[in-house]
């Protein structure tokens, strides 16, 4: 679409793997026109790749500058009915990177846009980024972006069972969890949640057969 890939060279003693050209500010301006993924827009926020001497690098204000250019943008073109969300970095996890102090701030920032919820997750953006990979790994940051920004929170990584994804909401940690391999190993994750959790929901007609109220066979796995 603009004539050169963005993400092109590879530098293998980086601190990031393939390392993003600078865009022009028309590159900027016609991308944002079309689309703009989450890396994309973190790519400018994070100060791990973020080197731009323009005023859309340096400072926090600076490196928010066009991801809140594109918020307004996407904000201004939706229904008004219709919920903005964001997904953002709670923590680059690595020294110089982007912080969860950081993250409130832009959290505060896409609520003032018109970001009617965040969801958090961290890492990425680093070959030298040292997660901590335990259970509920962002829920911290959720916590702290909910605490300090005041907007609805959504959090997502290493959730995975239905009373450790009920007790984050339940706790006021985040307003709601999100899972992503979890549901790629159970399709039907939401279903057996529900099912532990003691709730009963609508299914198609076709695997109704199968609810647990009416097969034996749903007890045999728990
Ligand atoms: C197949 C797959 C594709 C993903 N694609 C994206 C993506 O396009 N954008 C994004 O922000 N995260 C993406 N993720 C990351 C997930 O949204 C999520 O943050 C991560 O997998 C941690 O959550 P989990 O422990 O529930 O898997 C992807 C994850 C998987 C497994």
């Amino acid at each position: 679409m603009l004539g050169r890939p963005l993400l092109r060279r590879r530098f293998r003693s980086a601190p990031i793997g393939r390392c993003p050209l600078d865009m022009s500010l028309a590159e900027m301006e016609r991308v944002g026109d079309a689309f703009v993924g989450a890396a994309i827009i973190h790519s400018f926020l994070s100060p791990v790749s973020n080197k731009r001497s323009d005023g859309y690098g340096g400072s926090l204000p600076g490196r928010m500058r066009y991801p809140l250019e594109i918020a307004h943008a996407v904000r201004a073109v939706m229904p008004r009915g219709m919920p903005l969300g964001a997904r953002i970095t709670g923590n680059d996890w690595v020294e110089g990177g982007l912080t969860p102090d950081d993250a409130a701030a832009f959290a505060r920032a896409l609520k003032a846009a018109g970001v009617d919820f965040v969801c958090i997750s961290s890492g990425g953006i680093s070959a030298e980024a040292r997660p901590t990979l335990v259970a509920n790994t962002n829920v911290q940051f959720a916590e702290k972006v909910k605490r300090e920004a005041g907007i609805v929170t959504r959090t997502v990584g290493l959730i995975a069972a239905p009373k450790q994804a009920e007790a984050i909401v339940a706790e006021g940690k985040a307003d709601m969890v999100a899972l992503a391999r979890a549901m790629l190993d159970d399709p039907h994750w939401g279903w057996h949640a529900a099912h532990v959790l003691g709730v009963e929901i609508a299914r198609p007609k076709q695997y109704q057969r199968a609810a647990p109220k009416v097969w034996v066979g749903a007890t045999f796995r728990n």
